[in-house]
């Protein structure tokens, strides 16, 4: 019989009870249900709201469900329509009359939030730890690079040396901004809905502030008939997910392109590589496409939950219902991705000859050649100008600006001497740029040891 038989003449339609039943996806928060309840229960006994004995046997109850549970030895029924109605309806099948007290100041929509906040919450941490390692292999990457010299790009075509370490520094940057915007998005969860009844809490002396500290939440929110209406805490946090998702999706669109005959800049392991049922000679990067790929999925998630949320009213709405499969899909998704990620970057090899070869073609000192002359007193859109024409001029040669002979340079300007070749290294050209944030050797030592620094901090904790 279902908990709220009462005002029923009818059974519910089988259609209806597995059209209308989350046990199948939300069965994996048994574990945020059972914490909840206990809380719940401890302050109804403490607040007088049902006796002290009567609030340990429910307890007592529910952690043998939990151990029973945990161990597999709990069948769910989708008769019971989600986790909630399960766990209960167990509780007074095992403990008798006394499990009807545990709902007493209650309601499944202030429970449902506080069991999927105290979920999701649960999971940042762990991602947040995946994204570290990654920042991890990143530095040992740009710490055995510094001096590895690449072409930087610009609508895909070679703009400006770099060092294969400034690259791996970006990436590091980036995935930083994803681990302190899951950390805000913890830090504005941090409130506890429970409590706030079915939304508008209850006529009983419920403490919502002793609940809160119980479950490990900061404070209770604020209003009652937000907390039971509120799912931005999972929004923001799946728009965390997909930012951080679209960062793994460009690092692994970059790695596929290094990984062709085109560029060959570097090589994956096999382990991480696969190859092709037809072609023996294939070898290819499976794994950052998936990445790729898996990405568009969590994107997905975002757009369901937002597109769910658009128009609800206040306050819960069995629309709601729909919040928790696309984010446990985006948690799934995440976690798979970091580490397999994150083992196939740290066993990759990199190939300096081949980044090096692509830097000495495409007149990548171009800008420097045009800061030499700048540096003997010409404007620079003046020396900008020259040095297109030299451009131009190695093209109809067939030479390049390390190659071209000082009589041509000084055909177009006598500002050139034969100090133009040293300043035209590709490793001058780098180790040159010593600005804050530049690729030149030290310059990248200041971002890997601000990376490390960040990492550190978080392993204190
Ligand atoms: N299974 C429901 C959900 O996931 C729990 C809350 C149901 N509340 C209600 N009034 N029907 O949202």
């Amino acid at each position: 019989m279902k908990l709220w038989a009462g005002r029923f003449q009818k059974e519910t339609d089988t259609l209806v009870n597995d059209f209308n039943s989350s046990i199948t996806f939300d069965a994996r928060m048994y574990k945020e249900d059972i914490a909840g309840s206990i809380a719940h229960a401890t302050m109804l006994g403490k607040q007088g709201i049902i006796e002290a004995h009567e609030a340990e046997k429910i307890i007592e109850g529910l952690k043998v469900i939990l151990a029973d549970i945990d161990a597999g030895q709990v069948e769910f029924s989708l008769e019971n329509e989600d986790i909630h109605m399960n766990i209960e309806t167990m509780l007074t099948q095992r403990i008798g009359d006394t499990g009807k007290r545990l709902h007493t100041g209650r309601s499944r929509n202030d429970q449902v939030a506080v069991d999927f906040r105290l979920y999701v919450k649960g999971e940042i941490p762990k991602i947040i730890n995946m994204i570290l390692d990654l920042e991890k292999v990143l530095i040992q990457k740009a710490q055995a690079n510094l001096e590895t010299v690449m072409p930087g790009y610009t609508h895909m075509q070679r703009a400006q040396p770099t060092t294969f370490a400034h690259y791996m520094m970006a990436y590091a940057n980036m995935l930083r901004r994803d681990v302190t915007r899951l950390e805000d998005c913890l830090a504005r969860m941090d409130e506890c809905p429970l409590g706030a009844g079915a939304l508008a809490t209850s006529t009983y002396p419920v403490d919502r502030f002793q609940t809160a500290a119980a479950l490990g939440f900061q404070k209770p929110t604020d209003n009652s008939m937000d907390s039971v209406s509120d799912r931005d805490f999972a929004i923001e946090f799946l728009s965390a997910c997909s930012i951080l998702m679209m960062h793994l999706s460009r690092f692994s669109e970059e790695i596929i392109l290094w990984c062709s005959w085109e560029f060959k800049y570097v090589e994956l392991d096999d382990a991480y590589s696969t190859g092709s049922s037809i072609m023996p000679q294939k070898k290819n990067p499976d794994v950052a496409e998936l990445v790729r790929g898996k990405t568009g999925r969590v994107y997905g998630s975002l757009v369901t939950l937002l597109t769910v949320m658009k128009a609800l009213p206040l306050a819960y709405n069995k629309d709601m219902q729909e919040d928790k499969e696309c984010v446990f899909d985006a948690i799934d998704t995440v976690e798979m991705c970091l580490p397999v990620f994150t083992a196939m970057l740290d066993t990759l090899t990199v190939l300096p000859k081949n980044m090096r070869n692509a830097a000495s073609g495409g007149f990548i000192n171009a800008t420097d050649c045009a800061d030499y002359l700048t540096k003997k007193g010409m404007p620079f859109r003046e020396a900008y100008m020259i040095v297109g024409r030299l451009v131009n001029l190695c093209i109809k040669a067939g030479e390049t600006l390390d190659t071209l002979p000082l009589k041509d340079f000084r055909s177009i300007s006598n500002l050139f001497d034969a100090d133009v070749y040293q300043a035209l290294e590709l490793k001058t050209c780098v180790n040159g740029r010593k600005v804050y944030g530049g690729p030149a050797k030290e310059a990248v030592e200041q971002q890997i040891a601000n990376i490390q620094a960040f990492v550190k901090e978080r392993e204190h904790e």
